[in-house]
Order: structure tokens, then C-alpha cells, then sequence
């Protein structure tokens, strides 16, 4: 049976809001097509300033809009934060925290991000959660160690104060930071050990949960292939590739 993927497109800031409506409307009837033919699932992500155009843009249809971020509080005096009940009120399905580009820009502690993990829910909205070990924990053999330790504090929460409805799916994605933006990623086998384990405490620890597993850093249409093999894997997190249209649609469709 064909596997319902998610493919999550990170538009970051590389692109300007006029730039990033283009490329959306541009390549709209493209989008809609390759979300409409298969049972994957298209996400994307653009900045704040262009959550409600595209939300506009795509209703109707197949396609996702999700955040890049979200406020740790509900409201208040918070000069410069979105909270997730905007989000939500606008439209938005999915939402992304913990990306190590946005922890390094605003010092975010893992207490921040899971703070954000809870609002997110409140307001359902499917969190996006990002994990990953540096490259020198990579290099000293320490990756499923990382992946754990951050693990248990979501599991943690989850057990004990959150209600996650069970249509609501929660993506865990695990991006190596070494492999974000660089060409390198994870072999086959280590793809395959660390998912078959995030998938097996997952399980064990909060299996009431509608997990999506996803993998990100550096995915292309040359690497795609082989990791849609990957038997844990449930989707991808895209940065660069998923601006380049052609290559956007051949990692959805090879
Ligand atoms: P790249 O695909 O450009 O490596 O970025 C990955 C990423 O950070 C997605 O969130």
C-alpha cells in the first residue's frame, strides 16, 4: 500500500514576502496536482507576514500552511511574539518549534520548547517538534543518547498534563544539525537504527499518540529515494530544496 507521506516545506527566510507569493501562485496549479493525485501530504511553511495570504490562497485544498514558530505564551505583553491561538484563528494546521536555527537566533531552552509544545496543542495545532545532535555528539557516537534525553521531557509532559485528541497528529522530526544546509545526512543504517528507536520508545512511552515521524537536513532528489525506503520514516522536513519547484516535485514524486 502507498505510504501517506509529509512533506514539509521550510521556506525559512529565503525568500522576501513578495518573492514567496510568487513562488506560491506561480506554482499553484503544480501543487494542487501532485497534493490532489497522491495520499501525501503537502505542508508549507513561509513566514509569518505570509501565513494568511497562503492560507487564502490554498483553501479549498489540499495543501497545508504551517508556522515556522510560536510564542511560549497565551497572550500579553510580549512585544514581537505570535501566539498560538493567532495561529490557529488564521488557519494554520501544523506549526514547527525547536528548530535549532531558531533556538541558536533567540536562546531558546528546551523548557521554552516545551512550553511552545503545549500552547501548540491547546489550540490544536499538530507541533512540528525538531531533535538532533550536533556534529560533535554525532562523531562521539552519542546521537540516540541526545535523542532520549529530549525525548523523555516531551514523553514526560504529555503523561502527565496534556490532552492530545487523537485525530491530531504530532510530528517529531529528526534533523542532525551537521546535516542542515550542508550536502551531508545520516547513513541508510543509521537512518534506520535511530527510527526504528524514536519509533520504539514512542510507542512504548505515549503510544495514545498519532506520531508522524519526519527527517530533515539536506534531503534532495538525489537522497529521497532511498530514504522513502526507511521503514519509520513518515515524511521530510525540506529547507533549500523545497524552493527550487522542480526539485520539490521530484522529491514528492520519485
Ligand atoms: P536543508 O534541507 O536546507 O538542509 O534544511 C533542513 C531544515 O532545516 C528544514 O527545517
Amino acid at each position: 500500500m502507498e505510504k501517506d507521506i509529509l512533506f514539509v516545506s521550510n521556506w525559512k527566510m529565503n525568500l522576501n514576502c513578495d518573492e514567496e507569493l510568487d513562488f506560491a501562485s506561480s506554482n499553484y496549479d503544480k501543487f494542487i496536482e501532485f497534493a490532489e493525485k497522491n495520499k501525501n501530504t503537502i505542508i508549507l511553511c513561509p513566514s509569518f507576514l505570509n501565513l494568511y495570504p497562503l492560507i487564502k490562497i490554498f483553501k479549498e485544498t489540499k495543501i497545508k500552511i504551517g508556522a515556522q514558530d510560536c510564542s511560549k505564551h497565551s497572550k500579553g505583553s510580549f512585544t514581537s511574539q505570535i501566539c498560538a491561538e493567532s495561529l490557529s484563528l488564521l488557519g494554520c494546521k501544523y506549526c514547527i518549534i525547536g528548530h535549532s536555527e531558531s533556538i541558536k537566533e533567540n536562546k531558546y531552552t528546551t523548557d521554552d520548547i516545551l512550553q511552545k509544545f503545549s500552547q501548540l496543542i491547546n489550540y490544536k495545532i499538530s507541533p512540528i517538534v525538531c531533535i538532533g545532535e550536533s556534529i560533535k555528539e554525532y562523531e562521539n557516537g552519542t546521537t540516540i543518547d541526545i535523542i532520549i534525553k529530549k525525548l523523555e521531557k516531551f514523553f514526560n509532559i504529555i503523561n502527565s498534563n496534556i490532552i492530545i485528541p487523537e485525530y491530531l497528529p504530532v510530528c517529531l522530526a529528526y534533523e542532525p544539525l551537521w546535516a542542515i544546509g550542508t550536502g551531508k545526512t545520516p547513513t541508510q543504517d543509521q537512518l534506520e537504527t535511530t527510527f526504528a528507536y524514536i519509533f520504539e520508545k514512542t510507542q512504548k512511552f505515549c503510544p495514545q499518540v498519532k506520531w508522524k515521524l519526519l527527517y530533515g537536513g539536506s534531503v534532495n532528489s538525489k537522497n529521497i529515494k532511498k530514504m522513502k525506503e526507511i521503514k519509520n520514516i513518515n515524511g521530510f522536513l525540506i529547507g533549500s530544496a523545497s524552493l527550487n519547484f522542480q526539485e520539490f516535485e521530484k522529491i514528492v514524486e520519485l
